[in-house]
């Protein structure tokens, strides 16, 4: 099956929760491999429910999550450990294989003078249902599809997602940019992808990511994978794009 995309403009000017059920009345279907030219952009964004390519437990680096790649609602990373393994605050989950890095990364700021504080990790498929619709009350629909992801397509549900704070500051929702208001900010934004974390949601990069400026979302994907995609100057949705296998030739 081929997608059928539905331009980001046209969605927030258009959309609704009709409108959203109504792109994958079949429900989910396996993703369509894009080429993996490093030329080739990623598609526009789109609002639909495709099960993502690297959806297994040990291809986590690769996972391609955005407003059409999902996981499935039954994804519960099977190695989740408290936030505080890393030295940080508890009260979230992480998974096992970033709480190396993480704690490197903690120390680091920390010793920067920039001390770190979690404000969300992990979240369950059930749990961003919730969170979604929150976001929907609040903002209504165009805004939240712009802030929130839908249940499914959040980086939190694999565990790798955590929204970072100032320790002892403000939630960074609440500073115009996190990244630059706050030391752990900017420690953050100059220094996280030496500890394998990216921000997924960089400033001015909406048309790419398909969601407004997080500066406190990061997802660890690796060491070598955040060099990898820092090195490139790509978002990690275009980068995470070009990853995927390239279509079989026509026949012929
Ligand atoms: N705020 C990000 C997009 C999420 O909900 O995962
Ligand atoms: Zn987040």
């Amino acid at each position: 099956m081929w997608r059928v995309a539905l331009p980001l403009a046209l969605v927030t000017l258009f959309c609704s929760p009709a409108l959203i059920g109504a792109a994958s009345p079949d429900g989910l279907v396996l993703a369509t491999p894009q080429s993996a030219s490093a030329v080739m952009p990623p598609p526009a964004c789109a609002y639909q429910d495709v099960t993502t390519m690297f959806a297994g437990y040990g291809d986590w680096a690769l996972t391609l999550l955005d407003t059409t790649e999902m996981l499935p609602s039954g994804y519960v990373p099977p190695d989740l450990v408290s936030t505080s393994k890393a030295g940080l605050n508890g009260g979230y989950q992480v998974r096992a294989v970033a709480v190396a890095d993480l704690a490197a990364m903690a120390k680091a700021a920390a010793a920067a003078h920039a001390p770190l504080a979690v404000a969300s990790a992990y979240r369950s498929f059930a749990t961003q249902v919730g969170t979604f619709k929150k976001w929907v009350r609040a903002l209504g629909m165009s805004k939240a599809l712009l802030t929130s992801a839908r249940a499914g397509h959040s980086e939190h549900q694999l565990g790798l997602a955590i929204d970072f704070e100032a320790k002892g500051g403000r939630l960074p929702w609440d500073y115009s940019n996190w990244a630059t208001a706050t030391a752990a900010g900017k420690w953050m934004a100059a220094h996280a992808w030496q500890y394998g974390f990216v921000m997924s949601y960089p400033a001015g990069k909406t048309a790419k990511t398909c969601y407004g400026f997080e500066p406190w979302h990061y997802r660890y994907v690796g060491r070598a994978e955040a060099a990898a995609v820092r090195a490139s100057g790509l978002t990690l949705r275009e980068w995470l794009w070009q990853q995927l296998p390239a279509p079989p030739e026509p026949a012929g």
